[in-house]
C-alpha cells in the first residue's frame, strides 16, 4: 500500500485511558511490538472522571472487607446480570493492581497508620475506595502514562481509527486517519485490542467529553463482533445543572462518601421516601433518628444518599417530576454542613475549585445544585472473561468499551479498578495471541482503500452540517431513552434515529482536511448513530426494570428476564439483529456467597 502511511505491529491499542494504558504495558512487557493510538491527547481520557476512587478490597479501614464481599457488592450492584467470572477475577484482583500502581510510583491518601486509605461509596459494604483526594482517575492516568513511556510503547496520539481490517475471520489491523493533518494511516496488526471507552456523546446531558462517541462498540459490531447488554446505561446521579455552559459535568459521589446529604426544594432529606421499609417502620422523627435506623438496618454507617447511582438517579429524576426540584432543574448536595472547610478542601480539593471557577458557588458554605448526568456504559463487546478476547479472533476489548463485568448497574469505583484488572488480561492475552500466530495476517489493499473512500465522502457532499444531526441524536437519545423509558418512546426513538441516519448519509462539510472538526464529527457521527440504534432496541426488547434501565410501562424486575443477556449483531446488509441469550451458569461456591446475608 504505497499511498498510506503504514505501521506494523504484533498489538495495537485503541485508546488511551486507563484500561489502554495498562493493556500496551502488558502486551510490550510480553515481548510484543506495541502501538498505542488514541483520538485525543495523551492523558485526556475519561478515567480521570473517576474521581472518588478505585474500588479494592485492601481491608486497610475495615479489616472485615475481602474479595467475597466485593464480589456479592458488585453482583447485586448489578441486579445479578454480571458475567460472575468477570466479578469474580475483578474482586480478588483488584487488591493487587492497586499495590503495583503504588509500586510504579501513585501518591495515595493514607490512613493515620499509613496505609492506603479508603472511602464510601455507593453500594459498596465497606469503605473500600482507594483514592487520591478527588482526583485519583488523573492520578492512575499520569502514574500509567509515565510507567508506559518508559516502556518504548510507540504512541501514536490524534489519531482515530475508523475501521478494523479482517484477513478472512480474524483481525488483520485497523484504518484510520490523522486529526492535524487528515491522511490516512494504516496499522498491519496481529492483534488489536479496544480500549475507547465509552458512549456519552450520544446524550444531550452527559460527563463525558468530545472523544466519547461509541467508536469501539461500532468498530467491533462493523468487524463482526457481538455486543451485550447495550440497554444498561448509567446516569451518575450528581452532575452540575448551573450554569447551562458545565451542565453534566460530574460532580464525584467521593462528595457523598465523605458525608454530603441529598435535599429538595423543601429541605427534605427525600431519599427515606425511596425506601418503603422505611415508611413501614415509621420510628423516625427526626432526619438525625432516621440515618440512624438505616445505619442499623445496614449494619455499617451508610445513609440512604449512597444508594446504588440507578437508585439515586431515579429518585432524584422523580423529585424534579413531582415539583421538588431546585430552580435549573436538579436538587441538593449538600457538604457544607457536615465538614468543616478545611475537611472540604483537603478531601475534594477539585470539586471545591470546579464549582468557585465554574458556578461561583462555594461549597464550604453553599449547597450544590446538582442533577444525572450520562456517565458510564455498563454494555459492550462481548469478552471471554479470563482472556478479554472477543467473538472475533485476534480482537481483544477491555474497560468501558467490554460488556459484561457490571451487570445492569455499575457501582461507583469498580471502573477503575476494571480497567486494571482486564486491561493488563487482555494485553496479556493479545499478546500471547500475536506470538501464536505462524504469520503474520494479510491486509487487503482493497479493504483499507474503500475506508479511505468513505473517509472522504462528506467533503464531496452538500447537505446540511454534521453539527444540527448529532444535535438532534442527543435531544432524541436525551428525552426518549433516559432514565426512564417506555415502548411508544423507545419505537418514536428508533424511528427518529433511522431518519437520522439517512441525514447523517448527506451531512457535508466544508473546508480541507487539516484539523477540521466537522469532518470528524461526519464521521463519528456513524458510530454514534449505531450505538444509539444498539442501545434503543436493546431496551425495547427488555420488558421489565433492572438497574439501569428503568420502563414505566414494565416497572418490576421479572425474574425470568435475570437469566438472560441481550447480544446485539450485525444482520444482512447492515441490519441490526437481537437476541436473548442465556447467562453463564455460576459454581455452587459463588452462588453460595451470594445468598449469605441477603
Ligand atoms: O463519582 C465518581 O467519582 C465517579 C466514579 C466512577 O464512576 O467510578
Amino acid at each position: 500500500m504505497p499511498d498510506y502511511e503504514t505501521h506494523d505491529y504484533d498489538v495495537v491499542v485503541v485508546g488511551a485511558g486507563g484500561a489502554g494504558l495498562r493493556a500496551a504495558i502488558e502486551a510490550s512487557a510480553q515481548g510484543a511490538k506495541t502501538a498505542l493510538v488514541c483520538k485525543s491527547l495523551l492523558g485526556k481520557a475519561h478515567t480521570v472522571m473517576a474521581e472518588g476512587g478505585i474500588a479494592a478490597a485492601l481491608g486497610n479501614v475495615y479489616s472485615e472487607d475481602n474479595w467475597q464481599v466485593h464480589f456479592r457488592d458488585t453482583m447485586r450492584g448489578g441486579k445479578m446480570l454480571n458475567n460472575w467470572r468477570m466479578a469474580e477475577l475483578h474482586a480478588r484482583e483488584a487488591p493487587e493492581r492497586v499495590h503495583e500502581l503504588e509500586r510504579w510510583g501513585a501518591l495515595f491518601d493514607r490512613t493515620k497508620d499509613g496505609r492506603i486509605s479508603q472511602r464510601a461509596f455507593g453500594g459498596h459494604r465497606f469503605d473500600r475506595l482507594a483514592h487520591v483526594g478527588d482526583r485519583t482517575g488523573l492520578e492512575m492516568i499520569r502514574t500509567l502514562q509515565q510507567h508506559a513511556v518508559h516502556k518504548g510503547i510507540d504512541v501514536f496520539m490524534e489519531c482515530t481509527i475508523s475501521r478494523l481490517l479482517k484477513d478472512g475471520d480474524r483481525i488483520s489491523g485497523a484504518v484510520g486517519y490523522w486529526r492535524e493533518s487528515g491522511s490516512v494511516i494504516v496499522f498491519r496488526a496481529k492483534a488489536v485490542v479496544l480500549a475507547t471507552g465509552g458512549i456519552g456523546k450520544a446524550w444531550k446531558i452527559t460527563s463525558n467529553s468530545w472523544e466519547y462517541t461509541g467508536d469501539g462498540h461500532s468498530l467491533a459490531h462493523w468487524a463482526g463482533a457481538d455486543l451485550i447488554d447495550m440497554e444498561f446505561v448509567q446516569f451518575h446521579p450528581t452532575g452540575m445543572v448551573w450554569p447551562p455552559s458545565v451542565r453534566g459535568i460530574l460532580v464525584t459521589e467521593g462528595v457523598r462518601g465523605e458525608g454530603g446529604t441529598l435535599t429538595n426544594s423543601e429541605g427534605e432529606r427525600f431519599m427515606f421516601r425511596y425506601i418503603p421499609e422505611f415508611f413501614r417502620a415509621e420510628t423516625a422523627d427526626t432526619v438525625e433518628e432516621a440515618d440512624r435506623w438505616f445505619q442499623d438496618k445496614n449494619n455499617n454507617r451508610r445513609t440512604p444518599d449512597l444508594l446504588p447511582r440507578d437508585e439515586v438517579a431515579r429518585a432524584i429524576n422523580a423529585e424534579v417530576k413531582a415539583g421538588r426540584g431546585s430552580p435549573h432543574g436538579g436538587v441538593y448536595l449538600d457538604i457544607a454542613s457536615r465538614r468543616s472547610a478545611e475537611e472540604i478542601k483537603r478531601a475534594l480539593p477539585s470539586m471545591y475549585h470546579q464549582f468557585k471557577q465554574l458556578a461561583d458557588v462555594d461549597i464550604t458554605t453553599t449547597r450544590m445544585e446538582i442533577g444525572p448526568t450520562c456517565h458510564y456504559m455498563m454494555g459492550g463487546v462481548r469478552v471471554d472473561a479470563d482472556t478479554a478476547a472477543s467473538t472475533v479472533p485476534g480482537l481483544f476489548a477491555a474497560g468501558e468499551v467490554a460488556g459484561g463485568m457490571h451487570g445492569a448497574n455499575r457501582l461507583g469505583g469498580n471502573s477503575l479498578s476494571d480497567l486494571l484488572v482486564f486491561g493488563r488480561r487482555a494485553g496479556l492475552s493479545a499478546a500471547e495471541y500475536a506470538k501464536s500466530l505462524a504469520s503474520a495476517p494479510r491486509v487487503n489493499p482493497q479493504e483499507a482503500d474503500a475506508v479511505a473512500r468513505e473517509l472522504a465522502a462528506p467533503f464531496e457532499r452538500d447537505g446540511e452540517s454534521p453539527y444540527a444531526v448529532q444535535r438532534d441524536l442527543q435531544s432524541a437519545m436525551q428525552e426518549l431513552v433516559g432514565i426512564i423509558r417506555t415502548q411508544p418512546e423507545l419505537e418514536e426513538a428508533l424511528q427518529k434515529i433511522q431518519e437520522l441516519k439517512e441525514r447523517a448519509q448527506h451531512a457535508g462539510v466544508e473546508g480541507n482536511r487539516q484539523y477540521n472538526p466537522g469532518w470528524h464529527l461526519a464521521l463519528d457521527l456513524q458510530s454514534l448513530l449505531t450505538v444509539s440504534e444498539a442501545v434503543t432496541r436493546a431496551a425495547l426488547e427488555r420488558k421489565e426494570s433492572r438497574g439501569a434501565h428503568t420502563r414505566d410501562d414494565f416497572p418490576k424486575t421479572e425474574p425470568e428476564w435475570g437469566k438472560v443477556n441481550i447480544a446485539v449483531r450485525q444482520g444482512p446488509s447492515g441490519t441490526m439483529t437481537i437476541q436473548k441469550e442465556p447467562l453463564p451458569q455460576m459454581p455452587g461456591e459463588l452462588a453460595a456467597l451470594l445468598e449469605e446475608k441477603k
